[in-house]
């Protein structure tokens, strides 16, 4: 099983397509504050975890929820797919900015698993090309991942990787 060793003042970045168990790991090892969720900050925003229209509200608030927890010196966790690196590129920055340390993890267990579980939620009702556009774009962008400026880079790219991962915290 893999140790990830999270320094105790890190941004972590979660990446990963939907349904692939980013908010269920987030939640597995870290604690509700520590979690910052799109669709949380959507919700937030206009009563629709759904809506993607108004994603730009929702990731100003996502962004600014991040920013005052590293400006305190709080761990912080993105959970948002971060599929492209233009996504990702905000959350090293803003990690700099503040001298936290950018940490990816990358939860891949392969998209008949994500397609499979999001059959099975209600309020994921899109066909299997979402979640096949996400794994193909987060692959290809994998080996950049400490290019992009990632200092740790971590990846589950099973089922069986993502249960048996162990996270623990170095001051
Ligand atoms: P989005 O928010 O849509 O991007 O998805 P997500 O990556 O946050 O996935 P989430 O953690 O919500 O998991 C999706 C579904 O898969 C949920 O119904 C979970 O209960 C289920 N699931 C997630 N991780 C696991 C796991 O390790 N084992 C099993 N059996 N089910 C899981
Ligand atoms: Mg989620």
């Amino acid at each position: 099983p893999t140790t990830l060793e999270l320094p105790d003042f890190s941004l972590v970045v979660l990446i990963g397509a939907t349904g692939s168990g980013k908010s269920t790991f987030a939640s597995r090892w870290f604690a509700p504050t520590e979690v910052i969720s799109s669709d949380r900050c959507r919700g937030l925003v206009c009563d629709d975890e759904n809506d993607q229209s108004i994603s730009a509200d929702a990731f100003d608030l996502v962004r600014t929820i991040a920013e005052k927890r590293l400006k305190n010196r709080r761990l912080a966790v993105i959970d948002a797919t971060n599929v492209r690196a233009s996504e990702r590129r905000d959350w090293i920055a803003l990690a700099r900015r503040w001298h936290a340390l950018p940490v990816a993890i990358v939860i891949d267990p392969g998209l008949d698993i994500c397609i499979e579980r999001n059959k099975l939620r209600p309020d994921r009702a899109f066909g299997p090309k979402v979640p096949q556009r996400m794994v193909q774009e987060i692959r290809k962008g994998l080996r950049n991942l400490a290019h992009e400026g990632f200092r740790q880079v971590w990846k589950l790219s099973s089922v069986e990787a993502v249960d048996a991962a162990i996270v623990t915290r170095k001051p």
